[in-house]
């Protein structure tokens, strides 16, 4: 099988080419990527010498390049990670979120629509269901209520996903996972930055009360969940992927801090996130009973892996967190004491 992993130089996209090649899930991957700020080669350096991985630097929004692509190597299947993914980044600045979650996931469906791919799997989030009273659990027939840019933009990218089932039966399944934590996430989302911080003596920045939950899922059972899909999925329908693991922000910060050994007070409250969703909750039910798919990453053991490995990789942290990133911080931390 060759698959077009796009956004396979990002966090997750990269964990999947990685898993795919190591459990030769893929004869063949081809990385499609436009390598934004959050797309960084050095992801890739496990596998560099590996002659079954080809990188292509493409965004995803030149139908062109995206054509030629498709047509040159004509792909069995199309994993589609690539996206512009953080919720605060979308609140300060919508229109790139808006062209690549939207507008690029359509540049692709229209490729694959062409080239006939026999299978394709859209990667999405469980924000598009928006906040979700207790004791709900959100499954896939919930109504779409997103809150923020990003989670509109990927709501309506699931939305043209499936209309390319319904009406070209191109083979689609859209996954909606919950929040992704582990190694080489970039330390704009909560759990990286709140390391990356503490292990920096930095003040670690909670919105609001910090009583919001999200559910958290280690980024290789999220992997091996997409995985299954591809294999086992049927076409035209939705699958969640949830880690079974639901915490307030506070405790999450807490343990980062237990398990840096670093002192409560680095806590700093601060301005809440505008349209904040209180609450992520969502059941995987349909993908274990359909595939047999389970998360098998404790949160307790993959916070323990993740902070060693941001501990052991601090050339890593320093590079991403050099230049852009620095303008990014200011811009949403400055001025945000509370
Ligand atoms: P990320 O920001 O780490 O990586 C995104 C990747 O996409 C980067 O490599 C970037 O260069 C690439 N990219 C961005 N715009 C592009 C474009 N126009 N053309 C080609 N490449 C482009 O994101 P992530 O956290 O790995 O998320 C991957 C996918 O999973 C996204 O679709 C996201 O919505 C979804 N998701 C993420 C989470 C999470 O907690 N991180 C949870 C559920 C779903
Ligand atoms: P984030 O990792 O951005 O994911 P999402 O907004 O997609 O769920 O944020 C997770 C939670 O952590 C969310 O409730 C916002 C909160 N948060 C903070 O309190 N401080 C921070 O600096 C960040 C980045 C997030």
């Amino acid at each position: 099988m060759k698959i077009v992993v796009t956004g396979g130089a990002g966090f997750i996209g990269s964990c999947f080419v990685r898993t795919a090649l190591r459990e030769n899930w893929a004869e063949h991957v081809i990385n499609l990527d436009k390598l934004t700020y959050a797309g960084n080669p050095d992801n890739l350096k496990p596998i560099d010498d590996d002659p079954r991985h080809r990188f292509a630097q493409i965004d995803i929004c030149d139908a062109e390049a995206v054509e030629q692509l498709f047509k040159a190597e004509s792909p069995d299947a199309v994993v589609h990670f690539a996206a512009e993914s953080h919720v605060d980044r979308s609140i300060h600045s919508p229109a790139p979120v808006i062209q690549t979650n939207f507008n690029g996931t359509f540049t692709l469906l229209e490729s694959a629509r062409h080239h006939k791919i026999a299978r394709f799997v859209h990667v999405s989030t469980d924000e598009v269901y928006g906040s979700i009273d207790a004791p709900h659990d959100a499954d896939e027939s919930f109504p779409l209520r997103a809150s923020s840019p990003y989670s509109a933009s990927k709501a309506g990218s699931d939305l043209l996903a499936l209309s390319y089932y319904t009406t070209y039966k191109l083979n689609v399944s859209v996954t909606r996972a919950s929040n992704n934590y582990g190694p080489y996430q970039f330390p704009e989302k909560l759990i990286p930055l709140m390391i990356s911080n503490a292990l920096e003596d930095k003040p670690l920045p909670v919105y609001g009360d910090g009583q919001q939950i999200r559910d958290w899922l280690y980024v290789e059972d999220h992997c091996r969940a997409i995985q299954s899909v591809l294999e086992k999925g049927r076409p035209g329908e939705i699958y969640n992927i949830g880690g079974n693991c639901s915490l307030p922000n506070l405790d999450v910060v807490r343990r980062i801090l237990k398990a840096t050994g670093k002192p409560e007070s680095l806590i700093e409250r601060v301005t809440d996130r505008p349209g904040h969703d209180r609450r992520y909750a969502l059941t995987n039910a349909k993908l274990t009973a359909e595939t047999g798919w389970e998360p098998v990453v404790s949160f307790d053991q993959g916070l323990i892996s993740t902070v060693n490995w941001y501990r052991t990789n601090q050339a890593w942290v320093q590079r991403v967190k050099s230049g852009e990133y620095r303008r990014f911080y200011e811009l949403n931390y400055a001025n945000r004491g509370e």
